[in-house]
This record gives structure tokens, C-alpha cells and sequence, in this order.
């Protein structure tokens, strides 16, 4: 492992508060524990997953103008990584969601805050988000995207955390299944840190 890593975790965590996230709370010192205890996925490990995800989309828009969306800001890392592993040509764009207030089993809270610049209409495309927890954000923004009449509409995310679902969500395409912990790194954040970190870490309440 890079050891300049711990040091900058080390450093970030000074700055982070007790706060919490969907409802967890997490305190002060356990980044930096957890961080030398638990890597769960490395780069990699990472790197063969994506390259797997790859060759099936590539098989499955073989011939046809795919067009990847991107949620912002968590999956930019693994799309990133996905767009440049496939054998088709895409185009790209992002849409940002906001939730507002604790999340019920109502999706109503949830607001496109930057929507895509172009049409989706008869077109091929591929949502791509980090991970998919209540299922509310995807659900939303699948609902929201399928209004636009889109030839096909498929999901793909890196992580997914079947247990949590408040709304039945199924992606089409998922990197790993993973148990109910929060993850850090690749693009995940806690509280807009660790981003950066180029492997998947486990942050515990
Ligand atoms: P959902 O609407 O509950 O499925 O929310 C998914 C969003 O919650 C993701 O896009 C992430 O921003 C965030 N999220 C859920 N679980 C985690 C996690 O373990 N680490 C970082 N962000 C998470
Ligand atoms: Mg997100």
C-alpha cells in the first residue's frame, strides 16, 4: 500500500466532524483506524472487475451508439475507468441529483440539480452511478430519464448494498455486491473526503 496514503487520511480526518450519513453517525478516530485495517477492494481487484463490466457492455451495445450518463459527483472515478475499458465507441454526459431531508420511502425529495445537456430520445443509454444503496436516487432518475423516450435505458453501478433497499431497484450491471458498510474511495465519499483514494476502504459507524 502507498504509504503517503495514511498520512493524508491522517491529515483529512483532523478536519472531519462527527456527522453522519443516511441516517449513520460516525465519530471522530475511526477513519483512521479502519483505514490500516480494512481495504475492501484494491486497485487491482478493482481494475479486473471494471474491465469485466466492460467486455459485457461492449458485447451488448456491440454496433449500436451508446450514450453513458454519469451521476455526479460519485461516479466519475469508476466511469472514468469503464468508458476507457470498453470496445464501442460512447458519447458522455452528467446529471446531478440533490436529496433533501431524510430519506422515507417517498423519492419526492429527490431534485435534478444539473440535468443533461443533450436528448436521449431513441437513443442507447447507459446510467452509471457508484453505488446504489435505498434504491430512491436510481429509481428516481431512471423514472425521470424514461419520460424522455430513450430507445433503451440501462444502469450500470459499481457497488451495490441489496439490503438497504426502501424502493425495488435492479441494475443491469453491477460491479460488486457488498454488505451493509460504508465505503470510501474510487469516487465514494464521507462528507466529501476520500474521493481520491484509489482503492475501496470500509469506514465504520
Ligand atoms: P440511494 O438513493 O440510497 O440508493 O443512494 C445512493 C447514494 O448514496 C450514492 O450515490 C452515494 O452518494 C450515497 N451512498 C450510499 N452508500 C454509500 C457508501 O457506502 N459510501 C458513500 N456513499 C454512499
Ligand atoms: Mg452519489
Amino acid at each position: 500500500m502507498n504509504l503517503s496514503v495514511p498520512i493524508m487520511l491522517h491529515d483529512l480526518h483532523k478536519s472531519c466532524s462527527k456527522g453522519s450519513i443516511n441516517g449513520r453517525v460516525f465519530k471522530r478516530g475511526y477513519v483512521m483506524e479502519h483505514e490500516k485495517k480494512e481495504i475492501l477492494f484494491t486497485r487491482s481487484v478493482i481494475d479486473k472487475r471494471v474491465q469485466e463490466l466492460a467486455d459485457m457492455i461492449s458485447r451488448d451495445y456491440q454496433g449500436k451508439e451508446l450514450m453513458v450518463i454519469g451521476i455526479l459527483k460519485g461516479a466519475f472515478i469508476f466511469m472514468a475507468d469503464l468508458i476507457r475499458s470498453l470496445q464501442i465507441a460512447c458519447t458522455v454526459d452528467f446529471v446531478r441529483l440533490a436529496s433533501y431531508g431524510s430519506k422515507t420511502v417517498s423519492s419526492e425529495q429527490i431534485v435534478i440539480t444539473k440535468d443533461i445537456e443533450v436528448s436521449i430520445k431513441g437513443r442507447d443509454v447507459l446510467v452509471v452511478e457508484d453505488i446504489v444503496d435505498t434504491g430512491l436516487t436510481l429509481s428516481y432518475l431512471v423514472n425521470r430519464l424514461k419520460e424522455r423516450e430513450p430507445q433503451t435505458l440501462k444502469v450500470c453501478v459499481f457497488l451495490d448494498k441489496n439490503e438497504r433497499r426502501k424502493v425495488a431497484f435492479e441494475a443491469d450491471y453491477v460491479g460488486f455486491h457488498i454488505e451493509d458498510r460504508f465505503v470510501v474511495g474510487y469516487g465514494l465519499d464521507y462528507n466529501e473526503m476520500f474521493r481520491f483514494l484509489p482503492d475501496i476502504y470500509v469506514i465504520e459507524e
